[in-house]
């Protein structure tokens, strides 16, 4: 029985990491850290499990860890408990530097330990399907993609408008830290090529903590992507859309079709074929923030996965070097928008 053990209290640790752990049968959940004393303990509480005093007290109990804080403390978390033998399942963004994301990268592999990251999109059914149904040639070769995330803001997820997620010191970068990253693995993904060259415009347009100052990270991010093989698109994350329901649309344009995802209202994979023909499928739609709020949803297969890529070595497409990969084309795209240029990727 594998034991896990959790870092950083909030809101993300509470409603995915721990009720996944609970459900899934291989792994026990054995405590909680944070920095904050009473949230491990309020955790602790309603999941029948330990509060530790300190990182390495948790790392003493257990064999894996979540690394759930704010993101600038990923990194060193990771890299500690990695050091000390520990499988590590972190959270997005991976880490508020790319040197960081490159030393938690080698953290991993000097140890013979497994690294993951919290990147839920490709493992959404639609996303799984949507990959298979590239890598068999449904729409023949992909040129074009459209892929945007956007809702009204991580206030509206945390509860409070003085949240970390506001602050360039803690969050490093804002909606394309938060979205940005889920968006760009999930078109390596379903692609299955890397990002080579960015452009990018990163701006702060409308967000503001509640006493009216404008926040320090960006709330809106649009880049323009070219892949190896040489197809082009778009990706917006946006956090100021302002509606009930979030955008969490994908288009993937290619030679022989259109593959349209969460896209729809009512079917969440479309494929439209270049004969007119065309195929609706009826897969669950995405694990969102709203409905994890509401109790409505808990597993989003991220937890699974890991236990998994632990206990039976199963490949997980979210692992180490694949986000590493998604991290570069971010940290890319804020290059190109403070420079104005165009950025080339450098995938070593
Ligand atoms: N995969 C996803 O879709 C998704 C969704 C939401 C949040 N997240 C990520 O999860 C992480 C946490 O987000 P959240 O929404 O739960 O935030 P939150 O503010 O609700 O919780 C963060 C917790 O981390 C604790 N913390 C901060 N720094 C710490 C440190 N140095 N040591 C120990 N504890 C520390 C805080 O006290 C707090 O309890 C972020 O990196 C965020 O980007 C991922």
């Amino acid at each position: 029985m594998l034991r896990v053990g959790i870092i950083g209290c909030g809101k993300i640790a509470e409603l995915r990491h721990a009720p996944e752990y609970t459900e899934n049968p291989a792994c026990k959940l054995v405590g909680f850290y944070d920095f904050v004393p009473e949230r491990a303990a309020a955790l602790a509480e309603q999941f029948d499990a330990k509060a530790f005093a300190s990182v390495q007290a948790l790392l003493d109990n257990v064999d894996a860890v979540s690394i759930c804080s704010a993101n600038n403390a990923h990194a060193a978390a990771t890299i500690q408990a990695l050091d000390a033998g520990k499988h590590v399942l972190c959270e997005k963004p991976m880490a508020t530097t790319l040197a960081d994301c490159e030393a938690m990268v080698e953290a991993a592999r000097r140890n013979g330990k497994y690294l993951m990251l919290g990147h839920n999109q490709v493992f959404s059914p639609a996303h799984v399907r949507a990959r298979k149904l590239i890598e068999e040639g449904e729409i023949g070769k992909p040129l074009m993609f459209h892929t945007m995330f956007a809702h009204s803001g991580p206030e509206v997820w945390t509860g409070t408008g003085n949240t970390w997620f506001f602050d360039r010191k803690r969050a490093a970068l804002g909606a394309l830290a938060d979205l940005g990253i889920h968006k760009t693995d999930l078109i390596q993904f379903l692609l299955g090529e890397d990002i080579v060259k960015v452009s990018a415009i990163i701006k702060t347009m409308d967000k503001t903590y509640p006493d009216g100052a404008p926040i320090t990270v960006d709330d809106n991010a649009l880049c323009l992507y070219e892949t190896e093989s040489g197809a082009i698109g778009h990706l917006h994350v946006s956090w100021t859309l302002y509606r009930e329901n979030e955008d969490n649309s994908t288009k993937i344009y290619g030679t022989e079709g259109v593959i349209r995802i969460y896209d729809d209202p009512n079917y969440s994979l479309i494929v439209e074929r270049k004969d007119g023909t065309s195929q609706k499928y009826d897969l669950e739609q995405i694990t969102t923030n709203a409905d994890q709020k509401a109790g409505k949803r808990t597993s989003t297969g991220v937890v699974d996965a890991f236990v998994a890529a632990i206990t039976e070595g199963k490949y997980s497409p979210a692992n180490g070097e694949q986000a590493l990969k998604a991290m570069r084309v971010v940290f890319a795209a804020e290059e190109s928008a403070k420079t104005g240029r165009m950025v080339e990727v450098k995938h070593h």
